[in-house]
């Protein structure tokens, strides 16, 4: 008898605070530390998981996705076989509510997404936790998306990656916060996460205060989020990412996401900044996420539009984390 189990879940990406750029160790992901995110409502993955078939395969977007994101999505597939005893081949089809490969983090919506659908589907029914873990394992940042609102995740110190998953810290509706991305270039990135960050690793030898200071800066973001103390919450978030740009660009050869436009976004964030709530970080692309207060959102929203660069603006909040939709 062939076993046709098939379930769709929903998951948004997140955009970190505290950045996570070093891993411990490469093949878990597991973190050099830890690190903070949101998750953000209104850039979303929808994935239906089936197991049974003729072989493995991946659609994103209608489209059968190359072999490296089918892999990458197999890291997850295996664990979930694994835990539930099954043989069959899975077809995975997924989409994106908002443009794949702009720096826009769709890998961690998509695999938060792939891990709920698939465990659903593989008839398991697993605490958050693990399945963090799980997502952690197909790609790092995904392990947060399972969480809705705003989430830490924790390094661990296990070699075995048991107690690296990520876990709420509050709610999306502890905060509400507008997170407009002026997206600047739509073309998918030269060096992919994963890459850079081994590479920075490996070459930069700002990395290891680059670490100590992200550590430091999650327990001040922590801090400041439980506050709800915007501009504190502003600054850790802004040099954090800085930071992170920085130790890139000390690699040897160095990594550079930063466009022309990246920087005249920046330094239009860094003016509004002095009359309004307002802070920016930047992730492993060109594109300036603009965190502000939803009175302040019109402001930003206007003055991003006089910039010419500025292609499309996404407008995002804090959301949901993954669950599931159709089982
Ligand atoms: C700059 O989670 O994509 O967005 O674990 O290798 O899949 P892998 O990397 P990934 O890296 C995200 C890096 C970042 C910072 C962050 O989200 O914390």
């Amino acid at each position: 008898m062939t076993l046709k189990k098939t379930a769709t879940a929903r998951a948004n990406s997140n955009i970190a605070l505290v950045k996570y750029w070093g891993k411990r160790d490469r093949a878990l992901n597991l973190p050099e530390a830890g690190s903070l995110s949101v998750t953000l409502e209104g850039l979303t993955t929808t994935t239906t998981v089936s197991f049974g078939g003729e072989r493995d395969a991946l659609y994103l977007n209608g489209q059968l996705a190359p072999e490296p994101a089918l892999r990458k999505a197999l890291r997850v597939i295996e664990l979930i076989r694994n835990r539930a005893q099954l043989r069959q081949p899975v077809r995975i089809e997924s989409s994106n509510s908002f443009p794949t490969g702009a720096g826009l983090a769709s890998s961690a919506s998509g695999i938060a997404a792939l891990t709920v659908a698939a465990a659903r589907a593989a008839g398991l029914a697993l605490p958050k936790t693990e399945l963090s873990a799980i997502a952690r394992v197909g790609s790092g940042s995904a392990c947060r998306s399972i969480w809705g609102g705003f989430v830490e995740w924790l390094p661990g110190s296990r070699a075995d990656g048991t107690d690296s998953f990520a876990q709420q810290v509050c709610s999306e509706e502890f905060w509400d916060l507008r997170v407009l991305v002026a997206v600047v270039a739509d073309k998918a990135k030269a060096m992919g996460s994963t890459e850079g960050m081994l590479h920075t690793q490996a070459t930069s030898p700002f990395h290891p205060a680059f670490i100590a200071s992200t550590v430091r800066d999650l327990d001040e973001a922590r801090a400041a989020l439980l506050k709800r103390d915007f501009r504190r919450l502003g600054r850790v978030a802004r040099r954090s990412s800085l930071r992170m740009h920085a130790d890139m660009m000390a690699a040897d050869p160095p990594i550079i996401y930063f466009q022309p436009e990246t920087l005249e976004v920046i330094s239009l964030a860094l003016s509004l900044e002095r009359e309004h709530e307002l802070f920016f970080t930047i992730d492993a692309g060109p594109n300036v996420k603009l965190f502000c207060t939803p009175t302040v959102e019109p402001h930003v929203m206007a003055a991003l539009e006089t910039l010419p660069c500025v292609q499309r603006i996404i407008t995002a909040r804090p959301g949901r984390g993954a669950e599931v939709v159709e089982a």
